[in-house]
């Protein structure tokens, strides 16, 4: 008998341990002590070189996680007839891969074999938001690698057409609440959008209305100059926040002003309690960035994937 639970508990401990649900904060204490101060100095390097690189290694952590768990899965390459996540439909602006071979590279001269690649993703999408003067939090590690990549699953990512019922699906879909989708949608203070990403709502929004009518006057005049010129620049966008490089509070205060960008962001302001969160974190940077960090630390703990990949492109 004491054998049989003996046992039973190894079974759980075990499958509790390859699901990736245990994370730790010391997890690589013994294994790969530098790890953290490694992956810091890659992706301070590299945002030195290119101020682009933060929101990039942001919004990879959140398609990672957002499809199969926090698995690396978006960092695998397309092989074969298998489409990878990252050249489905919606790769267009994923992009500083190369920051996170560098940390692999790094790490794996120092403490081979031991590093998931998972991992090395969310602690860099911490250091990008710290770099960019936004919170810093500490990540539980333990993250594993997973095996398959579809391009065809990146149709579970939220669309910057979703209204705020669709959004909140999303999210709790992932065990997300409301609290969460407000905060982590503050991810938008960094970053660029091409015009393809809220080209609905300046050009045949409906039936009745040519423009989205929660969309600020002169911003959408400003909008319709970047994306409806008939030589307009290949790659137009615009950024969601005019301080694109500063992680802070002022997408909620521009939402407050009609001027969010994606329908997704201006969504919010459409019920009781996610306008209440835009108004708080707009009033207090403070209260976004606990939010932020809290929400991270849930978002970041999705799990899935079961190995540790030598080459983060590729599996084992
Ligand atoms: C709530 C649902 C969300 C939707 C619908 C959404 C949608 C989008 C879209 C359409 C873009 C622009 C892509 C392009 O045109 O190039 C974008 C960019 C971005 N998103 Fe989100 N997003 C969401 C949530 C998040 C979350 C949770 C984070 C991180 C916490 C995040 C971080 C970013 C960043 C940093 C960029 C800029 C990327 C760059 O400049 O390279 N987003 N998002
Ligand atoms: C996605 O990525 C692939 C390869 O990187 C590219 O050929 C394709 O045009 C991209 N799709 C979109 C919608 O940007
Ligand atoms: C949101 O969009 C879905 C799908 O188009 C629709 O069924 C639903 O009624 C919409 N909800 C709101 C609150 O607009
Ligand atoms: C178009 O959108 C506006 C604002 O959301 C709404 O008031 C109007 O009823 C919509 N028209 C149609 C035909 O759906």
């Amino acid at each position: 008998m004491a054998v049989m639970v003996t046992f039973l508990n190894l079974i759980i401990i075990f499958s509790v341990v390859s699901t990736g649900k245990s994370l730790s904060l010391n997890y690589y204490d013994k294994s790969c002590h530098d790890l953290e101060y490694i992956i810091l100095k890659t992706v301070k390097d590299a945002t030195a070189r290119d101020k682009t690189v933060p929101a990039a290694l942001l919004r990879m952590h959140f398609h990672d996680c957002f499809v199969r768990g926090c698995d690396a899965s978006v960092l695998l390459n397309s092989k074969g007839k298998n489409k990878a996540e990252k050249d489905g439909p919606p790769n267009i602006s994923l992009h500083a891969f190369y920051v996170i071979d560098e940390a692999k590279k790094a790490l794996e001269a120092k403490c081979p074999g031991v590093v998931s690649c998972a991992d090395i993703l969310a602690l860099a999408a911490r250091d990008a938001v710290y770099l960019s003067g936004g919170p810093k939090w500490n990540v539980p590690k333990g993250r594993k690698d997973g095996r398959t990549s579809k391009a065809s699953e990146t149709r579970q990512l939220p669309a910057p057409t979703f209204n705020i019922s669709q959004l909140q699906q999303s999210f709790s879909q992932r065990a997300l609440s409301v609290e969460d989708l407000v905060a982590l949608s503050g991810g938008h203070t960094l970053g660029f959008s091409h015009c393809s990403s809220f080209q609905n709502r300046i050009q045949n929004f409906n039936a009745t209305h040519d423009v989205d009518p929660s969309l600020h006057q002169s911003f959408a005049a400003k909008l319709k100059s970047i994306c409806l010129l008939k030589n307009k620049a290949k790659n137009a966008g615009t950024t969601m926040d005019p301080s694109a490089t500063n992680f802070d509070n002022t997408y909620y205060k521009l939402i407050l002003q009609q001027k969010g960008l994606f329908s997704s962001d201006q969504a919010l302001l459409d019920s009781p309690k996610t306008k209440q969160l835009v108004s708080k974190f707009a009033a207090s940077q403070k209260a976004f960035f606990d939010a932020f960090a809290k929400s991270m630390i849930k978002m970041s703990s999705i799990n899935g994937g079961q190995e540790v990949r030598k080459d983060c492109r590729k599996i084992n």
